[in-house]
Formats: structure tokens, sequence, C-alpha cells
């Protein structure tokens, strides 16, 4: 099993995923407030399928989705990272940017913060010249991170997430693009 990096910043850590976080994620992941931009809410069952599919994910990818750490705060609060997404649309093959933390730690900067160590591993240790991110255009809360992160959205690469169903609510999603070249990197306080 390959070792999965820890990155660090002033507030938050992302690191490997220990089993003790698979309660509060399925608790996260059951919440209703966290899963609103999502078709549903995912069992015990489903959201450990996703804890197995991430740790996959790192040892194909050498990156995943990170479980978010806060020191002197909590020691599991959600997953921030970058995955490359398993449907095929008109910007992928790609490496998107993604985040969920539980509902108790948004409002406090956290998901921005830990976006920037993933974006900042993707850029400077990856080499990548790209990362995207999407999400059903109706989650504010999500497209305000993007922004927040400098990313920028051309309302031409909007499409409808393939496993939704036609005329559902949440068909809809907004791409954000943000490239290597326009990425600045924060001061990082290791
Ligand atoms: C999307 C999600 C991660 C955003 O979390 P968030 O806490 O709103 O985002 P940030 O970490 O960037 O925090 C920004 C907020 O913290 C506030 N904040 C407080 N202290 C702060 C600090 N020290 N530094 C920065 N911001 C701070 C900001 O003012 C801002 O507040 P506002 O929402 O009132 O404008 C969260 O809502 C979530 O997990 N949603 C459910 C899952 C989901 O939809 N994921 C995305 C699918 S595409």
């Amino acid at each position: 099993m390959s070792t999965v990096v820890t990155l660090a910043s002033g507030r938050i850590r992302l690191r490997a995923w220990r089993d003790e976080d698979r309660e509060p994620f399925a608790a996260m992941n059951s919440d209703p407030r966290v899963m609103e931009f999502f078709q549903s809410g995912l069992s015990r069952a489903e959201s450990d399928a996703m804890v197995d599919r991430i740790q996959k994910h790192f040892s194909e990818h050498s990156f995943s989705l990170w479980a978010v750490e806060v020191p002197g705060v909590a020691p599991f609060i959600g997953f921030t990272g970058l995955a490359v997404p398993r449907f095929s649309a008109h910007f992928t093959p790609c490496v998107e940017v993604g985040w969920r933390l539980a509902f108790e730690h948004w409002g406090r900067g956290y998901a921005t913060e830990a976006a920037r160590l993933a974006l900042g591993y993707g850029f400077a240790t990856l080499a990548l010249s790209e990362v995207v991110s999407y999400a059903s255009a109706t989650n504010l809360r999500s497209r305000a991170v993007m922004e927040r992160l400098g990313m920028r959205r051309d309302p031409a690469d909007d499409f409808d997430y393939p496993t939704i169903p036609e005329g559902h609510p949440l068909r809809r999603h907004v791409l954000y693009r943000l490239g290597a070249d326009s990425y600045s990197a924060p001061v990082v306080d290791e």
C-alpha cells in the first residue's frame, strides 16, 4: 500500500483516512443539510464504500480526497482533495478539487483553506496544468468556495450531470476552472 502524503497549513491537516473516520463520515453523509445537493443521503454501507473508493484512488493516483483534521478542534471534519471524475463529459479526463464537511464545521473557512492545500499539491507537486470543480448550479456555498479560490466559470461549460435524471432540479451543473498559470500559492505556515 502506498503512503499517503500529509499536507498541513495554519489550521488544517489533510491526512490519510483512519478507520475511526468512518463513523463520523457516515453521520455527515446521512445529514440532509450536508446532502442537500445530492440525490440522496448515504447509508452506512454506501458511506463505507465511498471511503474504500477514496483509498483505492490514493493507491492508483497518489492523490485523492484527504481526510480533514483541525488539530485542537476535531480529528475529522470531512474531506477535501483532488480526484479524477469517473464519468465522461466535455471537460474530462481532468482532475477536480472537491469538499464535503460536517455541518457544524461550516462557516469557518476550513473548506477554502483545505482546498488551497490540495491545489498547491496539484500544481506544485503533480504539475497539473488545470484543476476543475463543479457543483449543482444551485449549490451556492460550494460555488462560493470555488470563487474564493479564484476559479472561473464560463457559462458555455455548464453541463448536465450524467447520472442525474432529466428534469431533476439538481441535474444542471456549473464548471469552474483554475489554470496553473493563474494560481498563486498561499503563504503556508508548516
Ligand atoms: C461546500 C462547503 C464545503 C462550504 O463550506 P463553508 O464553510 O461555507 O466554506 P469555507 O470553508 O470557504 O468558509 C467560508 C465561510 O467561513 C467564514 N469564515 C469564518 N472564519 C473564517 C476564517 N478564519 N477564514 C476564512 N473564512 C472564515 C467566511 O466568512 C465564510 O462565511 P459565509 O459562508 O458566511 O460567507 C460546505 O457547505 C459543505 O460541506 N456542503 C455540503 C457538501 C457539498 O455540497 N459539497 C460540494 C459538492 S459540489
